[in-house]
């Protein structure tokens, strides 16, 4: 048996009790393999119901190498699934298309259907963006927004497909409205409020985060230095009971820069005047470089700095499919309750 199926069965091993809970909990899409912390950095392998998605980040699998994996998955699991291997070890990584490692199946490559907590999300092993339709480290952070929405007004922002919207609406929120400036994005997050029509309708607006933010809070919005303000859609200042913030790590836009390593602050504090007096923000932070100590504290400070000082947090960990040696996963999640 080659080293990497050894590390593989190993986590697969491991993940005996969680896999078995998340099932009873009608849940199919987690990780099976965390290659930076289980033997092999740089390679993913996820299930997403009926696909399973292989990843290679650094350098490319040997094609005689996937073959392997995916046998040692299906005999563990006990299910045949449909296997596609991206290698984003290239440049910019981007998935490579060629596919000249491993040929996916036309069914693998269908549009599927993944399940999380009961609900169905749309699962979709390649696509124009980078990144899978449902990010699985934040399944722990889903399943809270859920048991702690009902009754209220749910903001989202930079919602991507939307899942955390999907369970807030799923936990009985009375108003979910789910925000990002990538149409594709939120056409995922309309189409997972498809999959689960006893759900009640989301909204949606596609925006750049900091127009729409500025506004709800009430600041006035701004352009980048020397730049002409582009159009922006008009929103009228409000609240929202229960918050997510989840930018990504770095993003430039006509309106600022979200850049979690030098300015967590600029994107926290409109999000922290658009959260009800005795609301709840849920901020995350995916740098992996940064310590959750230092950042909590950052986030502390400045929802002081705001006039809005924190009553009470917890910290959201992701799930024991995403294992972290030395206690400090990549991504970083916080309540704060106001
Ligand atoms: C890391 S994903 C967020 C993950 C999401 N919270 C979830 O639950 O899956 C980043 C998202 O931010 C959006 N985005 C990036 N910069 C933005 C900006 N300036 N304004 C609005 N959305 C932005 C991207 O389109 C993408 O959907």
């Amino acid at each position: 048996m080659s080293f990497l199926n050894q590390a593989l069965s190993v986590a697969l091993d491991r993940r005996q009790a969680l896999l078995a809970e998340l099932h009873a909990q009608g849940t199919d899409c987690y990780r099976l393999f965390h290659g930076s912390q289980e033997g092999a950095a740089g390679l993913t392998i996820d299930r997403y119901g009926p696909q399973l998605l292989i990843q290679s980040f650094h350098e490319s699998l040997a094609s005689d190498v996937v073959p392997g994996l995916i046998d040692t998955v299906q005999r563990h699991l006990g299910l045949e699934l449909l296997p596609v291997y991206n290698d984003r070890s290239g440049g910019n990584s981007r998935i490579d298309r060629q596919d000249s490692v491993f040929q996916a199946s036309e069914a693998a490559l269908q549009d599927g259907v993944g399940h999380e907590g009961g609900l169905k999300y749309r699962v979709r092993a390649r696509h124009a963006g980078q990144d899978p339709l449902l990010f699985l480290d934040l399944r722990n952070a889903r399943s809270w927004v859920r048991q702690h929405s009902a009754g209220k007004s749910v903001l989202n922002l930079f919602a991507y497909t939307c899942g955390v919207g999907l369970s807030a609406a799923a936990g009985g929120a009375r108003e979910v409205c789910n925000l990002d400036f990538a149409e594709g994005n939120l056409a995922v997050g309309r189409e997972n409020g498809t999959l689960n029509p006893q759900l009640p309708p989301m909204q949606f607006i596609q925006s750049d985060y900091f127009p729409a933010i500025r506004q709800l809070a009430g600041l006035p919005v701004t352009a980048r230095r020397g730049q002409k303000l582009p159009a922006y859609p008009r929103l009228l200042p409000r609240q929202y009971d229960l918050v997510l913030l989840d930018p990504p790590a770095w993003a430039k836009s006509a309106f600022g820069t979200v850049d979690l390593w030098r300015d967590y602050q600029s994107l926290l504090k409109p999000a922290l005047l658009a959260t009800a007096e005795d609301g709840v923000l849920i901020c995350c932070n995916n740098l992996a470089k940064v310590p959750i100590d230092e950042w909590q504290e950052q986030v502390l400070r400045c929802a002081e700095k705001a006039g809005r000082p924190v009553r009470e947090w917890q910290v959201i960990r992701p799930a024991d499919d995403f294992p972290s040696l030395d206690n400090q996963p990549p991504l970083k999640t916080l309540v704060l309750q106001f």
